[in-house]
């Protein structure tokens, strides 16, 4: 991407006022450079753009889509990784692309936000196309764009957000504005793919279902009577699960991310160490504390005291307390998840459990959780649980199919904290 437009895209702010022009710009990039084939021309648009009102967007109708097919393209970019997918119907997977911008953020132990931002702005535009190609789809087959707003990081949102709402305007297509947190729950709806390396169920989960969401910025316990109809039980009043994996990580010298690099540094060890449990109130979850006594055990395993800093660790720990560390925390993190999700059962016994989000693909999570729940459960596919198009994509397909709520493309704006 050049730095003209790669100027034009980062100093916008994302107002409906600053809007019309930034995406007119941004249209004539996409035309010139990577999308010769979008049908409208700029001096026309321009015309409609002032003219046109949200109403005059096309509305999809759930009886038009009984016996068509509805083909929606998912974005997702709200941390490090720059993703799109077409899905169709809510549950058969087209095409599906990640691009993470992961290795640049390992230096750092942590995601750069500005570096992501940077990362989804040079990528979005390929990745998209790639999504297309893949799925053998052209823009005429898209029936809408589905678009993650929040939660996540403002800069790596907003990226997405731009794109979609310029292509949604510049291709006159519906624009649905996704939760990124609900959108990894639907995940598990996915059933049907014709790409291969993919392992998925053979049913959509039944409800009531309960949804356990563990990721790098939620641990939450949600049930579902139906689609858009939920309540959240619990979640973390401070750190996340993922963010607690990534933490220790961090205090054992372990690469980033610290999830996928905790499981395996555990591998080697034994979790022969006890670590407390937050105790905390009905489905809420805490992980901070973890994280404070897993620092003190290292500490201590070292012959030192509670102030000797923990970037020095990784240095003075051996392998073994290391792989034996990193195995209790995994168990005892885990256990906290599973435990709650288990009285969960007993409490409103959903007739499915699902798991979502980056740490779903614990294979420590996926082992407590088929030993303790006295219900069958399906796992999604490992590439599904961290962050995707097709998960963006196929809640878009239910909240088209279900007439829910288009969003204004003039307007849609990020929202870094939205909650559940
Ligand atoms: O859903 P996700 O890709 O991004 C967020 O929405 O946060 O989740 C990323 C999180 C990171 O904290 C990462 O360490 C964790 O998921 N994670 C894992 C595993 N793979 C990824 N945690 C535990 N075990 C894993 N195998
Ligand atoms: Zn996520």
């Amino acid at each position: 991407m050049d730095q003209e437009c790669r100027r034009r895209l980062t100093v916008r702010p994302c107002h409906a006022d600053n809007f019309e022009p930034a995406a007119r710009e941004t249209i004539q990039y996409i035309e010139e450079k990577r999308l010769p084939q979008m049908p409208v021309r700029l001096d026309g648009r321009e015309q409609a753009a002032r003219d046109r009102s949200l109403n005059d967007f096309p509305k999809i109708h759930h009886s038009q889509y009984t016996v068509s097919l509805v083909k929606i393209l998912g974005i997702e970019t709200s941390c490090d990784e720059t993703a799109a997918a077409v899905v169709e119907d809510g549950k058969r997977l087209l095409s599906s692309v990640v691009a993470s911008s992961m290795d640049l953020h390992v230096p750092y132990g942590g995601v750069v936000p500005e570096i992501a931002a940077r990362s989804h702005i040079e990528v979005i535009l390929p990745v998209i196309h790639q999504a297309l190609d893949e799925a053998a789809c052209t823009w005429d087959d898209i029936d809408a764009i589905a678009v993650t707003y929040g939660a996540g990081l403002g800069g790596s949102l907003l990226v997405g957000v731009m794109t979609a709402r310029t292509l949604a305007i510049a291709l006159n297509k519906p624009l649905y504005a996704i939760n990124h947190v609900e959108g990894h729950v639907y995940a598990n709806f996915l059933t049907e793919t014709v790409l291969p390396g993919y392992t998925l169920r053979a049913a959509p989960p039944q409800f009531p279902m309960l949804a356990i969401i563990v990721s790098g910025g939620h641990s939450q316990l949600a049930l579902f009577r139906d689609h858009f109809d939920y309540t959240l039980l619990g979640q973390t009043q401070d750190d996340a699960i993922g963010e607690a994996f990534d933490k220790v990580a961090k205090m054992l010298g372990l690469p980033y991310p610290g999830g996928p690099s905790v499981e395996k540094a555990a591998q080697a060890g034994k979790p022969i160490y006890t670590l407390p449990k937050a105790k905390m109130p009905g489905y809420d979850f805490s992980f901070s504390g973890i994280k404070t006594a897993v620092l003190r055990l290292a500490q201590a395993e070292i012959g030192e005291s509670y102030d000797f800093p923990s970037t020095k660790l990784p240095e003075r720990l051996s392998e073994a307390q290391k792989a034996n560390i990193a195995a209790s925390f995994q168990r005892v993190a885990i256990e906290t998840i599973v435990d709650k999700a288990n009285r969960a059962c007993e409490e409103f016994q959903p007739k499915s459990v699902v798991i979502a989000g980056g740490v779903a693909a614990s294979a420590e999570l996926r082992r407590q959780l088929t030993e303790a729940l006295l219900l069958p459960i399906e796992f999604p596919d490992l590439k599904l649980c961290t962050d995707n198009g097709a998960m963006i994509a196929t809640l878009g397909g239910f909240k088209a199919m279900r007439n829910q709520p288009a969003a204004d493309p003039y307007s849609l704006a990020v929202e870094p904290d939205l909650s559940m």
